[in-house]
């Protein structure tokens, strides 16, 4: 397709292909001027999308970032965990700016965060012999019980027994995970909640249907990455959600073929926050340049993200389960200064040299990274905002992705600020 991202049209999705963390906020921020429909279809307040724009800086983790387009409706799905404390904090900020959120639906079916859940995260992680390093968000018990059909959903808020279904539940989670919660005093809460986010309970995916039936541009907003996946990922180190396609259609019933643009997100390089294996994690040295040029600090967390070289081996395997269309590359210019720049082609285990990914945590720990070594650029590239102005070496790099995965990339960011990209 030779159109410039920024002209997209149809449906669209924008996916992590790492272990998140890849600048989906600033991305969907841009893109989404030109959609009618933003749609958020996985995780729940784990996620953090960092969006600066002429409203001011946020750190979305329930609201879609397509918020801003002002003329835009935004939708949380039936699959995304709703944290409503977060979500009224969201409000509040949005007030303050000045954002009008009256275009936003959150799905009547999605499961609801219950206290309860955060707190298991907390203990369940406290007593775990090798930690996940979770950001505490209560989201994988929230699928847990949502799993085990025992959960609380969205549209429970607006039922007559909002209070025994609380009582109840809270009365069993006491029981069996020895807590100490008020059920009155959750009530209380989530009954004012329920006040507070009436007005924006809706069925989505009528909506969806109908805007996309009648040609409306509509954006998937995708949390995390592909290899934090619950099924693809390196289990148990990943989420509860699905980060890919899949997720898309878990929430709104929409086939992943009808998606017209797919694009796969990543960073220049990789970064991996909590645990887990990493094949092409960097020296200490360069970890540490990355670190603090890339400001590798978890939005939801305040934890260090660890560094990595690319890993090729990954995004083309991410490309062969969501069948991605375009890749958009973040934070090129933090690899500004490097001297020579390493791109992960292959894995070996014992001795041979394979492509083959290992979706078992400790399976993958095992492989060593084939590299290939690219020199580097020393150029300030913030300024850049053609791709054939960019520093030789940096073409270079670009292309050998773009060979390698046979994806062509249409994004890049050189900068942090708004504006600060090349539309390929
Ligand atoms: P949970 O999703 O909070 O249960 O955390 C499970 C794993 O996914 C941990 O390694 C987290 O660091 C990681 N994770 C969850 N959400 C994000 C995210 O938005 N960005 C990066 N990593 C995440």
């Amino acid at each position: 397709m030779k159109t410039k991202l920024n002209n997209w049209k149809g449906a669209a999705a924008v996916i992590g292909i790492d272990w998140g963390d890849s600048g989906k906020g600033r991305l969907i921020d841009d893109l989404s001027q030109n959609a009618d429909i933003i749609a958020r279809f996985n995780g729940g307040s784990n996620t953090g999308h960092t969006v600066a724009n002429k409203f001011g800086k946020f750190a979305m983790h329930i609201t879609p970032s397509g918020i801003f387009n002002q003329k835009a409706t935004c939708l949380i799905g039936r699959n995304v965990a709703v944290n409503l404390e977060v979500l009224m904090q969201e409000m509040d900020a949005m007030k303050k700016a000045g954002v009008s959120f009256k275009n936003l639906m959150i799905d009547e079916q999605a499961p609801l965060t219950m206290p309860w859940h955060i707190m298991r995260d907390g203990l369940r992680e406290k007593i775990r012999k090798s930690k996940i390093g979770t950001t505490g968000n209560g989201v994988g018990p929230t699928y847990a019980d949502y799993t085990e059909r025992v959960g609380l959903k969205v549209i429970d808020l607006i039922s007559n027994d909002l209070k025994e279904k609380i009582y109840n539940e809270a009365q069993i989670q006491n029981k069996f995970f020895n807590l100490k919660i008020s059920p009155n005093d959750v009530y209380l809460k989530f009954s004012k909640y329920a006040k507070v986010v009436k007005p924006f309970l809706g069925k989505t995916i009528q909506i969806l249907k109908h805007n996309h039936q009648k040609g409306k541009n509509i954006l998937f907003e995708g949390a995390q990455g592909y290899f934090l996946d619950i099924d693809a990922g390196t289990y148990p180190f990943v989420t509860s959600s699905n980060p890919g396609v899949v997720g898309i259609w878990r929430s709104y019933d929409f086939h992943p073929q009808n998606l017209d643009h797919v694009i796969g997100i990543t960073k220049a390089y990789t970064t991996r926050v909590g645990s887990g294996p990493m094949p092409t994690k960097m020296d200490e040295a360069t970890a540490k340049q990355i670190i603090e040029k890339g400001h590798e600090v978890g939005t939801t967390t305040g934890r260090i993200r660890s560094p990595g070289w690319q890993d090729l081996v990954l995004l083309k395997y991410a490309n062969e389960a969501n069948h991605l269309t375009s890749l958009a590359i973040t934070k090129l210019d933090v690899l500004s200064g490097q001297k020579k720049i390493k791109l992960g082609v292959g894995y070996k285990l014992n001795g041979k040299v394979t492509e083959y990914v290992p979706h078992n945590a400790d399976h993958l720990g095992e492989v060593s990274p084939v590299y290939e070594d690219f020199d580097g650029w020393s150029e300030n590239i913030s300024h850049v905002r053609d791709f054939k102005k960019l520093p030789k070496n940096a073409k270079i790099y670009i292309n050998a992705i773009e060979k390698f995965t046979k994806i062509p990339v249409k994004f890049i960011s050189v900068g942090p600020k708004r504006g600060e990209v090349i539309y390929v």
